[in-house]
């Protein structure tokens, strides 16, 4: 039966290959679809990670299994036609008698879409409008997000904090979001935990969102945005609420002018500066950006300011703010880890 279906005769040779290479062909492309679903996948919706996002599946799954429902009744109702419709009256050239007409039908099928309209209608707004006003909770981070070519800027305006890159938020706290742009359109966005937002130059947009447990949440601006858009990432970091307490403190403390050019080479030749700065004699071999052999005897960083430990914590903290246009984004270090790194970068002679 399969075989005169799919127009290959029984006795021709390879035709039975052909039908297993295809079988084996449509099982891999299930099972690589399926595959998307898997938890280990960072970036997966599937997974959900907190309230925004439950809520956002709840509407989902309630539109799935409502078009299961009508899937299974209009394929019945097919069935039952395609089989029905072999003993229905003929015309004389053998065709089945149109049908014109049937009032109750009519309204029947203008109604019933109506209905699953509706239903579909009520749970997505009801959703919509509870994602878009922060709920009552006892632990409320206000946030303002600011999406720049190519990097996100994290600011705390209560704790008067920031941070660029990776967004730190104590788990089970209501995370009560501002959206802007400093530039053009880009789209907050961490999958696990909540639905996209943009950030448009010139307003403010509006989000929430929690994360249930301490974890590293994967982000991505979901907005094209120029050349670097696919590279611009971000990390978001749900921490136990006294490591993120810590995390402010260590935020808010001055910087101690003096780091430890061990830790600083760890985190220079061992972090992501290595990706694109070469050192001589270290793991450090990228060859995006200059290379940092010599360091501490060049007059300027970057060819625009002295190379001075003030100039250099500024650089730092946010390359772009010192030269617009530079192509190095803000490393996401800390207060402390740049005192370290500016202690190891002056070890190099
Ligand atoms: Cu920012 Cu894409």
């Amino acid at each position: 039966m399969v075989r005169r279906y799919l127009g290959v005769s029984p006795g021709r040779g390879g035709s039975g290959r052909l039908i297993r290479l295809a079988s084996v062909a449509a099982l891999a492309v299930l099972a690589l679809s399926l595959s998307g679903c898997l938890d280990e996948s960072p970036q997966s919706t599937a997974v959900i990670g907190g309230e925004h996002n439950q809520r956002i599946w709840d509407v989902y799954n309630w539109l799935w299994i409502g078009s299961l429902f009508v899937f299974i009744l209009v394929e019945g109702l097919l069935l039952y036609a395609i089989v029905r419709g072999r003993a229905a009256p003929r015309t004389a050239h053998g065709r089945p008698v149109p049908v014109h007409g049937n009032t109750r039908l009519e309204i029947l099928w203008t109604v019933i879409p109506a209905i699953v309209i509706v239903l579909i209608g009520i749970p997505t707004l009801t959703v919509l409008r509870d994602l878009s006003s922060t709920p009552e909770h006892d632990n409320t981070i206000k946030v303002d997000i600011v999406g720049h070519q190519f990097y996100f800027e994290f600011r705390y305006p209560e704790l008067e904090v920031s941070s660029t890159n990776t967004l730190h938020i104590p788990a089970g706290a209501m995370i009560d979001i501002n959206l802007q742009s400093a530039d053009v359109i880009h789209s907050f966005w961490v999958p696990r935990l909540a639905g996209k937002t943009d950030n448009v130059p010139g307003r403010t947009n509006y989000m929430w969102l929690i994360a249930d447990e301490p974890g590293t949440y994967a982000g991505q601006c979901a907005e094209f945005c120029g050349l670097g858009h696919a590279l611009m990432r971000f990390q978001v970091i749900a921490h136990e609420q006294e490591d993120f307490d810590a995390w402010v403190e260590e935020q808010l403390a001055p910087p101690t002018g003096e780091g430890d050019p061990t830790i600083g080479e760890q985190l220079v030749t061992g972090g992501s500066c290595a990706a694109c700065h070469a050192i001589e004699g270290t793991a450090a071999q990228g060859v995006v950006g200059p290379p940092l052999t010599g360091f501490a005897s060049r007059p300027e960083i970057a060819g625009v300011v002295e190379n001075t430990p003030e100039n250099l914590a500024a650089w730092l903290a946010n390359p772009p703010a010192v030269k617009p246009g530079t192509a190095m984004p803000p490393p996401g270090l800390t207060e402390a880890q740049i005192q370290h790194v500016i202690a190891y970068l002056h070890t190099l002679e």
